[in-house]
């Protein structure tokens, strides 16, 4: 098969318009974070358990088209011994990995980051092929402050994310674009406009120049929403905000933006998401979602490490990956939450 027909057939089995991506691609640290609040040491087997719990989950392929894996997790078996990324696809969930190596200060840029990663990339990308994973992840933040991100720092993480998407077309991997500007702060959602549209700007940019084909790539964005430390809004001005500057800034050629959930409650999360869809009108691409934590959190504390609690857990992740199915079409609504 062709690159290109490869990229298209992926395409193809992620973007649908019931179905979304589960990101379960935390690094190790992220991981004993998560895990802390439940007691649970983050062990090689303790990730495993939890990473299997969920790719295991029966029925989930009807609600999730898509999971990120993290490179250890390529190598890891099921409880029946299937290696996770095929145990994923049994369910018509296509494996997908991971690959920027997580951020750092941008030299000689006060407050700007900067995401580590490009050198080797085409060659680990062929060994993670081997190993199953047919897309691939790689997220850039972006702080806000008074005086960042600078001019400067959105157009290197724009010149990065547009070669790491380079390199994963020419090697027949779809690229997940995720350009991330937090929601940490006390900044108000105009602001977060602001930075966003500026941020995607610059990323559709560097991405034509690198001749990267728009519609074999996905892109992973926030929502627009104002600062942690800010009044919250509502879903509808939520999802105002959010389409305004999406219409903006992404080409019609995208076929589905998946809303990454950036710290949002889960709940919270659902209606923004659910809001975005009624209010969508004839946008051009699905509007779907790539949620860590909004998927993960409740079944999280379900699980709480003990074996005995797996169909529970699995039950709370079926039901969060349920309810953003139908808030992907437009179709929820919180009563929905007492089910
Ligand atoms: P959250 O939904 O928890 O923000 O995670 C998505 C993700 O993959 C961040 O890179």
């Amino acid at each position: 098969m062709s690159n290109q027909t490869t990229l298209q057939q992926t395409i193809a089995d992620m973007v649908d318009a019931q179905r979304g991506i589960l990101a379960a691609d935390e690094s190790h640290p992220t991981m004993a974070k998560r895990f802390q609040p439940i007691g649970v040491e983050s062990s090689e087997a303790s990730r495993r358990a939890w990473r299997s719990l969920l790719v295991t989950t029966p029925g989930l392929g009807e609600y999730i088209s898509g999971i990120i894996l993290f490179e250890e997790t390529l190598e890891q078996m099921t409880g029946e011994d299937v290696p996770i990324p095929e145990a994923a696809w049994v369910q018509n969930i296509v494996p997908g990995i991971k690959v920027d190596k997580g951020k750092i200060p941008l030299a000689l840029s006060p407050g700007d980051l900067i995401t580590q990663g490009l050198d080797g990339l085409a060659e680990r990308l062929q060994t993670y092929q081997v190993q199953g994973a047919r897309f691939a992840k790689w997220r850039e933040v972006y702080g806000i402050e008074t005086h960042t991100p600078s001019r400067h720092g959105i157009d290197t993480n724009a010149e990065v994310l547009a070669r790491y998407a380079a390199v994963c077309q020419s090697q027949g991997i779809v690229p997940i674009v995720e350009p991330e500007v937090l929601m940490d702060g006390s900044h108000d959602i105009d602001r977060h406009a602001d930075v966003t549209e500026r941020v995607l700007h610059a990323v559709f940019h560097a991405l034509h120049r690198h001749g990267v084909c728009l519609e074999l790539m996905l892109l992973k964005p926030n929502m627009v929403l104002p600062g942690k430390d800010c009044r919250r809004a509502d879903p509808e001005e939520v999802a105002e905000a959010t389409l305004r500057v999406l219409r903006r800034t992404v080409p019609a050629a995208v076929p589905s933006i998946n809303f990454l959930s950036g710290g949002q409650e889960p709940e919270e999360a659902t209606a923004n998401l659910n809001a975005i869809n009624q209010l969508h009108g004839n946008a051009p691409w699905q509007l779907s979602i790539s949620y860590g934590r909004a998927l993960q959190q409740h079944a999280l504390h379900v699980w709480s490490g003990k074996v005995e609690n797996v169909p529970a857990a699995q039950q709370a992740l079926l039901k969060r990956a349920r309810l953003n199915s139908l808030a992907r079409q437009g179709k929820y609504a919180a009563e929905m939450e007492k089910d």
